[in-house]
């Protein structure tokens, strides 16, 4: 292929056809395009951008560029969450089994964690013997008879992302909506769903910083999932404080399994309800958000999802017994440290990105592809904004792999709170829907 061409007509402004989006697509993912040529066409994008047609066209190429997984006809639907990330995000662990309860079918491939954004899969990992690599076969043969799966993404699945992904990490071209919403799209598509919701950040802690970027953002996926499909929507949530009371892998695992006992704290509690409520809503299983919400609560407080976790968890590869015991310890880190309020009102402010810095930093969170993992550092019992303290409350507590370690973080997590004399105005969690 003469890629040269096609470079210059996007660097002058000119529309691509989908035969020549599918064909670049081809020969990049099968080694026949350098690289040096493919990033040069990725700045075009981002300086030139893409019509809808052309990243819709964009999108499809990178779905079919490898596997997509493919189900037997069933009456339940196919559906899933993608989450632009932030800290304390667990959404998606007590959310596939309520899912699973409520009749569908739940294939969710996830991420691993980067910088301060935690990743589903670390998570998981921290489960004795959880497997999150599994083959296509068994992917869809769990998703058939357990109702769903959490894992990572097969060597096989959309491989055009990770080598443009690769590629847009090292030339700057990382912030297009365009590159964006074809790079998530095309690796949720490729578990060809029936509907999709999309939580979309913002915030200090979150991979968009203002509410704007986030609604453009929100708005392009909407219009591209749909355009490809499954049907989309998406909530736009703050991402200022931690979502729920804990944050760093294992204590995460840990809250999400209080959650799915009603035992979590209400922001986590809200946000899965509400996903699962719009999945009911999307799917025309529930014909308003008040009564699916009614259904999914029902759902959650009956137990049921709770059962179904385990189950996925034996699925995997899970040891069961080991999990209870692990669970049964109040941490599984060598130090814990508590951070306590130097003075009595209400918390105003709980900075996540604050957090989120002080987790990656003690082992929680990558600062590289390759940096390993700690499961068992992070933050919980976090004192939220709103909430009155009085002098000595706990502020969090802080859980880490050594004394200086923690003495050092703890320093650091202060300065995430800030103490006010008056109650705060409430900070809304899910602020717009964008379908
Ligand atoms: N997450 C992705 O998977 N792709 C992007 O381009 C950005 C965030």
């Amino acid at each position: 292929m003469n890629f040269l061409p096609l470079i210059e007509s996007k660097r002058e402004g000119k529309i691509l056809s989908p035969a020549q989006i599918q064909e670049f697509i081809r020969e990049f993912t099968a080694g026949k395009i350098p690289d040096y040529q493919m990033a040069a066409l990725l700045m075009a994008i981002y300086f030139r951008g893409l019509n809808t047609a052309e990243t819709t066209a964009l999108t499809l190429a990178m779905r079919d560029s490898g596997d997509v997984l493919k189900f037997p006809k069933d009456k339940r639907p196919l559906v899933d969450k993608h989450s632009t990330g932030g800290i304390g995000d667990k959404v998606s662990l007590p959310l596939a089994p309520l899912l699973a309860c409520l009749g569908f079918r739940v294939p969710m491939i996830s991420g691993r964690g980067l910088g301060i954004t935690g990743g589903t899969l670390d998570k998981l990992d921290s489960i004795p013997g959880f497997k999150t690599l599994l083959p296509a076969a068994q992917i869809v043969a769990q998703v058939q008879k357990v109702g769903c799966v959490i894992c990572g993404q097969t060597d096989k699945m959309v491989p055009a992302d990770k080598k443009i992904y690769a590629l847009r990490d090292a030339s700057g071209t990382v912030p297009s909506i365009q590159l964006i919403t074809a790079s998530i799209l095309s690796k949720k598509l490729a578990e060809s769903l029936d509907a999709l919701i999309l939580d979309v950040k913002f915030g200090c802690a979150a991979f968009m910083q203002t509410k704007a970027d986030a609604r453009k953002l929100a708005r392009a996926m909407v219009a591209l999932g749909n355009e490809c499909g499954t049907n989309t929507r998406a909530i736009l949530t703050d991402m200022n404080t931690p979502l729920g009371r804990a944050a760093g892998n294992w204590l995460e695992v840990k809250e999400s399994v209080d959650c799915l006992e009603n035992k979590g704290p209400d922001d986590l509690r809200r946000l899965v309800i509400d996903s699962a409520a719009h999945l009911l809503v999307q799917t025309k299983k529930a014909k308003s958000l008040a009564a699916a919400r009614a259904f999914a609560e029902a759902c959650l407080n009956a137990g049921e999802p709770r059962q179904k976790w385990d189950e996925m968890l034996v699925a995997q590869g899970a040891d069961l017994k080991a999990f209870n015991q692990k669970l049964a310890f109040d941490s599984t880190a060598p130090v814990v440290l508590e951070l306590k309020a130097d003075r009595a009102g209400f918390v105003a402010k709980c900075d996540a990105r604050i957090l989120g810095e002080v987790i990656r930093d003690i082992g929680g969170g990558r600062l590289t592809k390759e940096s390993p993992i700690n499961f068992d550092v992070g933050v919980d019992q976090i004192a939220k904004p709103g909430e009155r303290v009085e002098k000595n409350s706990v502020l969090a507590r802080l859980h880490a792999a050594s004394r200086p370690q923690a003495e050092e973080a703890i320093s650091r997590l202060k300065t995430a709170f800030e103490i006010s004399a008056q109650r705060p105005a409430k900070i809304p969690l899910i602020v717009e829907i964008i379908q």
